[in-house]
C-alpha cells in the first residue's frame, strides 16, 4: 500500500535497533517500519533474530542501542513494568505455543483479560467473546476447555483471545509452525480474513506463499541485519540480494520461480490448507 506509505507516519517504527544476549549480538541495526492497515512479514533464517524484533515491539525486550515507537509510544524509554503493560494492552501477540490458560473454557480465555485488564463489564465481555468466536468459527466450542481442542482450534481461540483486548495491532510468531499440516489452512484463513479488514499485523513465517500472498511489505533478516525489504512482489520475484534469492530457493523448494496462479502446483496440492476445517 505504497499510498499509506507516503501520507501517514508509520504505527510502528524502528531505528538503528542493537541489541546483544551477553556477548552475543543479536539485532545490529534494525530499521523497519509497519503503516496502519499494513500486513508486514518477517522472513529469515532460524536464529536470525525475527522473533528478538517481535519481543523488542512489544516490550519484552530492551535494546541495548536504538528506538522504537509505536503509535505516540516511544518503548525504549519505557522504564517501568506498569508501563509496558500499558504498551501491551493495545499490542496483540500471538505465539507458536498457543498458551491458553488450561483451567478455563474456551469462553472464559478471551473473557479473563478484558474484564480483569480492562474493566469490561461479564456481560460485555461475554458478548464481544461470541462475536469473536464466531469469527473464527470456534462459537460451538465456547464451553469446551483447550485439551479438548486440535492445535489448529487452540490458536485459533487464541487469536480470539488476542482481538478480545482490542489490540491497535497483532505480531504473530510462527503461529502455524507446531501444527499439524491439515490445520494450518484453518489458521491462516483467519488471518487472512484479518489483514483483508485492514488490521495491522507483523507476521514472522515459514508459510512463504502465505507471506507472499498477504503481505504488503516483506522484510528479509539474517544474523541480525534486514538484508532487504520491499513489497511481496519484489522480494518473492525480483529480490535484489543474492543471499535471499538463496534463503528462497530453499524455503520454497523450486528455483524461486513464482507458478502461474491458476494453474499453481503448490495450490492444487495443497488445496486443504487452504479451506477451513472445524
Ligand atoms: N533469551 C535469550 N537469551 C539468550 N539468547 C537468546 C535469547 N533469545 C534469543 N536468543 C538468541 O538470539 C538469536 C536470535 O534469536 P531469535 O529467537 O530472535 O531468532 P529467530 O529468527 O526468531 O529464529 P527461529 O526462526 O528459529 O525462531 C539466537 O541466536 C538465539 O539463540
Ligand atoms: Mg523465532
Amino acid at each position: 500500500m505504497p499510498s499509506i506509505e507516503t501520507v501517514a507516519e508509520p504505527l510502528i517504527s524502528l531505528r538503528n535497533l542493537h541489541l546483544s544476549f551477553g556477548s552475543n549480538p543479536v539485532l545490529k541495526g534494525i530499521d523497519l517500519d509497519v503503516h496502519r492497515g499494513q500486513a508486514v512479514s518477517i522472513i529469515g533464517p532460524s536464529g536470525s533474530g525475527k522473533s528478538t524484533i517481535l519481543r523488542c515491539i512489544s516490550g519484552l525486550l530492551q535494546p541495548q542501542r536504538g528506538t522504537i515507537r509505536v503509535g505516540n509510544t516511544e518503548v525504549h524509554t519505557l522504564a517501568q513494568e506498569a508501563q509496558r503493560i500499558e504498551l501491551r494492552k493495545r499490542v496483540g501477540f500471538v505465539f507458536q505455543q498457543y498458551n491458553l490458560f488450561p483451567h478455563l473454557s474456551v469462553l472464559e480465555n478471551l473473557v479473563i483479560a478484558p474484564r480483569k485488564v480492562l474493566g469490561r463489564s461479564r456481560i460485555e465481555a461475554e458478548k464481544e467473546a461470541r462475536a469473536l468466536l464466531a469469527k473464527v468459527r470456534m462459537e460451538h466450542k465456547a464451553d469446551a476447555f483447550p485439551g479438548q481442542l486440535s492445535g489448529g482450534q487452540q490458536q485459533r481461540v487464541a487469536i480470539a483471545r488476542a482481538l478480545a483486548m482490542r489490540p491497535e495491532l497483532i505480531l504473530f510468531d510462527e503461529v502455524t509452525s507446531a501444527l499439524d499440516p491439515e490445520t494450518v489452512g484453518e489458521v491462516l484463513t483467519v488471518i487472512r480474513e484479518l489483514t483483508e479488514e485492514g488490521m495491522t499485523c507483523v507476521l514472522v513465517t515459514h508459510e512463504m506463499r502465505f507471506a507472499e500472498e498477504i503481505s504488503d511489505i516483506v522484510y528479509f533478516t539474517e544474523n541480525g541485519v534486514i538484508v532487504e525489504h520491499g513489497s511481496a512482489a519484489k522480494i518473492f520475484q525480483h529480490p535484489d540480494s543474492e543471499r535471499t534469492q538463496t534463503f528462497l530457493r530453499h524455503a520454497l523448494g523450486d528455483p524461486g520461480r513464482r507458478p502461474v496462479v491458476a494453474n499453481d502446483p503448490y495450490l492444487l496440492t495443497n488445496l486443504g490448507r487452504y479451506s477451513l476445517s472445524v
